[in-house]
């Protein structure tokens, strides 16, 4: 047994595995009466590892000739887990799919083949795909030609592919996230050698531009870089995304247009941490705040960006923000705690009060600013006074709103190695208090729009009432209001009449219909 095996071995049993074919660094292995080709599997050694080669852009990509029709006449499903960046994650699948003749159906009793994108972030994000892959099983037995995929951040996880392959031995195929172009290829060699492929790179990828993408609704994503160079001690993100690596400003601006052009009414610009953007650049003096200056002039109604790290929010960024047009006013700050210390053991690299310090200047540069954050409670150690600290935070920033977490331990990252004496209802009751005071000031946030008359954009139905139209405010606010149909995609002005904590109540103008009709 080679050294790989044996690292491998840590997960699955390779003790009676034997080699019969190796080919174009694909090697086979004859594992519990069944072939599974590993191209290449996830190693959190690499995974860490920041490599100081330069990233190659590519702006050639092309399907495999042979793999062009392969998916005529077949149906896909496609389910995805997580944060935005996975959601465009599989809009590019969805895109190299629908190249290769594949349909989308919802249904997946019908489906020739099932992805599931998912999320590494905590505990429960994998549970629920683990769940999903027990209730797959059946459909794999009844159809045995369908094809079950497994991708996304937790294909990344040495564990995970292990427990895949030993619990799950009916997924045909995994692969991770800097190997989605890839996706025609693994898809012939799942579809023709019927043996479960694993194609995993851990260290970054280059940078692939021109994959299709299917883009739906008035909102779309656009990527500025991927992977994650701060390795919060919590965090699994460096180690399933990789290396930061920012994207050509002309190849962001190019996409940015072409959006507009196509009748886009808002555009996100994603990254694990945008305001790293253009870090790496060996060539080019152009950091986040150029990029937002120059997507300013872009004639697109509305922009956002998502997600910031406190730490690189520079006073150019913040001077460029406050010049407000398409730039929306809404800026999402994870904070993560209000303790120092535990900002400290979770290595955020800024304070409590440098994190004040950054929302006063922000408030006097753009003083009608929304702010929400995330916050982790019952991170290792953490005391009843360091958690009242993230309590007064909160109470001193007024955000509008949060995402909150219980602490999930991510295997491999440094903090799953401190030791964690907080029993469980602590942490719930942490939670529970938390969201109590978030939800007071989400209130008063909201309160204080009544009677305002605001543009908002109109994204769909409400998910209660069909009568009632669904739209958001250019702070990110829910707004909820009856009006017709045909304003769905369109900007309208709206009178707040009953603002409540998860949602603002509003009255369409006539005249604005009009207007923007
Ligand atoms: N446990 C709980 N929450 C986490 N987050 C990231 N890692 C963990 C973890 N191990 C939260 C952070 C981050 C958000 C996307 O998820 O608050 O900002
Ligand atoms: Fe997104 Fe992080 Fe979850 Fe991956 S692990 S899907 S990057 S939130």
């Amino acid at each position: 047994m080679d050294k790989e095996q044996k690292d491998f071995s840590k997960y699955f049993d390779f003790s009676d595995a034997k080699i019969v074919a190796e080919a174009e660094g694909k090697t086979t292995y004859r594992i519990k009466g069944r072939n599974v080709q590993i191209n290449s599997r996830p190693t959190y050694k690499e995974g860490k590892r920041r490599g100081k080669e330069a990233v190659e852009v590519h702006y050639d990509f092309d399907i495999p000739e042979p793999m062009r029709k392969a998916g005529e006449g077949k149906l896909y499903h496609l389910t995805t887990y997580g944060c935005q960046m996975n959601e465009h994650d599989s809009e590019t699948m969805r895109g190299l799919l629908e190249a290769m003749g594949y349909q989308p159906t919802e249904d997946r009793r019908e489906a020739d083949l099932i992805l599931l994108n998912t999320c590494a972030i905590r505990e429960n994000a994998e549970d629920r795909v683990f769940g999903e892959l027990g209730h797959l099983k059946h459909l794999k037995t009844e159809k045995p030609s369908l094809l079950l995929g497994v991708c996304g951040c937790m294909s990344q996880e040495e564990a995970v592919v292990g427990r895949i392959m030993k619990t799950y031995p009916f997924v045909d195929l995994i692969f991770g996230t800097h190997n989605i172009h890839r996706l025609p290829e693994l898809l012939r060699d799942a579809m023709f050698n019927k043996e479960l492929v694993i194609e995993v790179w851990s260290m970054e990828g280059d940078i692939i531009e021109n994959l299709p993408k299917k883009r739906e609704g008035v909102k779309a994503w656009v990527n500025i870089m991927y992977g994650c160079d701060k390795f919060c001690t919590y965090c699994i993100v460096p180690y399933t995304r990789g290396k930061e690596r920012s994207r050509r400003p002309e190849d962001i601006l190019a996409e940015v247009r072409d959006l507009a052009r196509k009748g886009f009414q808002e555009i996100t610009l994603l990254g694990q941490n945008v305001n790293a953007y253009g870090k790496d650049f060996e060539d080019l003096d152009y950091r986040f705040g150029d990029l937002m200056d120059d997507i300013h002039k872009i004639d697109v109604p509305r922009v956002r960006f998502m997600t910031s790290h406190p730490r690189d929010f520079d006073d150019h960024l913040i001077e460029v923000l406050a010049k407000k047009g398409n730039l929306m006013e809404h800026i999402h700050l994870p904070v993560q705690s209000g303790s120092s210390d535990v900002l400290k053991k979770m290595s955020r690299k800024y304070n409590r009060e440098q994190y004040l310090e950054l929302v006063r200047k922000i408030r006097a540069a753009i003083p009608d600013v929304v702010l929400s954050t995330d916050i982790i409670v019952g991170f290792p150690g953490e005391t009843d006074e360091q958690f009242e600290d993230t309590l007064s935070l909160v109470r001193e920033v007024g955000f509008d709103s949060a995402y909150t977490f219980i602490y999930s331990p991510r295997a491999g990252t440094p903090a799953a190695g401190m030791e964690d004496t907080i029993p469980e209802e602590t942490k719930k009751e942490r939670l529970y208090r938390l969201n109590d005071t978030l939800n007071e000031f989400s209130r008063i946030g909201n309160e204080r729009m009544k009677d305002q008359v605001v543009e908002v954009l109109v994204e769909g139905e409400s998910k209660m009432n069909p009568d009632i139209l669904s739209a958001r405010t250019r702070s990110n606010k829910l707004v909820h209001f009856a009006g017709p149909k045909e304003l769905i995609g369109k900007l309208v002005t709206v009178h707040i009449t009953d603002p409540q904590t998860w949602l603002l109540k509003a009255e369409l103008i006539e005249e604005a219909v009009l207007r923007h009709a």
